[in-house]
């Protein structure tokens, strides 16, 4: 795992998406707060210096269940409203889990199918939950699961609560989440966090052990996955030394 300590993790991590984007690779995309500022430089990057995304196409990580398509909180408007409106991407190309799909249950296979027969995820892009999921795969979720129904955990409930008028009540039980099986088959992982409140779920990421506990740490399963971290989601890793080190020192890599 490579670990880049940043004060500007929005524009390491657009440097990395660029490069898969002026390749006209499938990108994998993720909502949350953190990855805002790097779709904010993609954007002044398209508008400014002509990067175009017309070549990619896109896949979501995650959905909830229930709410409407045109919900202003479900991820298929957050994603378009965030980031691919604003750039030349094809709308047809931006796919989702179908959060209103009548059987769920087949709707998760059906989205692993899609991503296969797309030729699979070239650069997924990661945020953390505090709890250490990524997608929504809460602790506990199987390190080899696939596209699938999950309950929120009552945390995640709670950390959402503010995107939904900052009423628990509100906030979807039910989610479409990549699996971390899934998650595990694109080419490329680059993970975000940033800020204090990341920096248990981030040290469990880096230095613990794998475990279903902290469904982000099957990065230190993958062969390329790279972790883009701010000085205090980065505060508790003991090893900081090395991962400086090993950056100052990094070989040349050979495309992606
Ligand atoms: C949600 C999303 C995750 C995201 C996490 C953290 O639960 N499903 O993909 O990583 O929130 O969000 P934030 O970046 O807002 O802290």
């Amino acid at each position: 795992m490579e670990i880049v300590i940043t004060d500007r993790p929005e524009v390491i991590a657009a440097d990395i998406i660029e490069s898969y984007a002026r390749a006209g690779k499938t990108l994998g995309l993720a909502t949350g707060s953190t990855p805002v500022k790097t779709y904010q430089e993609l954007i002044r990057r398209h508008r400014e210096e002509g990067l175009s995304f017309a070549e990619c196409r896109a896949f979501l990580l995650d959905e909830y269940v229930g709410l409407p398509r045109e919900h202003e909180q479900s991820y298929y408007r957050t994603i378009r409203r965030e980031f691919t409106d604003a750039v030349d991407i094809d709308d047809a190309l931006v796919a989702s889990p179908d959060g209103t799909s009548t059987d769920p249950l087949t709707a998760g296979a059906s989205y692993d199918a899609a991503i296969r027969n797309a030729g699979g995820i070239d650069l997924q892009l990661l945020g953390i939950g505090s709890d250490g999921h990524i997608g929504f795969n809460e602790p506990g979720s199987s390190l080899a699961s696939r596209t699938r129904l999950k309950t929120l955990h009552p945390q995640t409930i709670r950390d959402n609560a503010r995107f939904f008028d900052g009423d628990e009540d509100q906030v979807p039980r039910h989610v479409l989440t990549q699996g971390l099986g899934t998650i595990l088959e694109a080419g490329h992982l680059l993970l975000i966090a940033t800020g204090a409140g990341k920096q248990e779920a981030v040290t469990a990421l880096v230095e613990g052990p794998v475990a279903a506990w902290c469904p982000a740490s099957v990065l230190q399963l993958h062969p390329h996955a790279t972790v883009v971290l701010d000085a205090a989601a980065a505060a508790g890793l003991k090893n900081r030394e090395y991962y400086r080190f090993a950056l100052a020192n990094k070989p040349a890599r050979q495309g992606f």
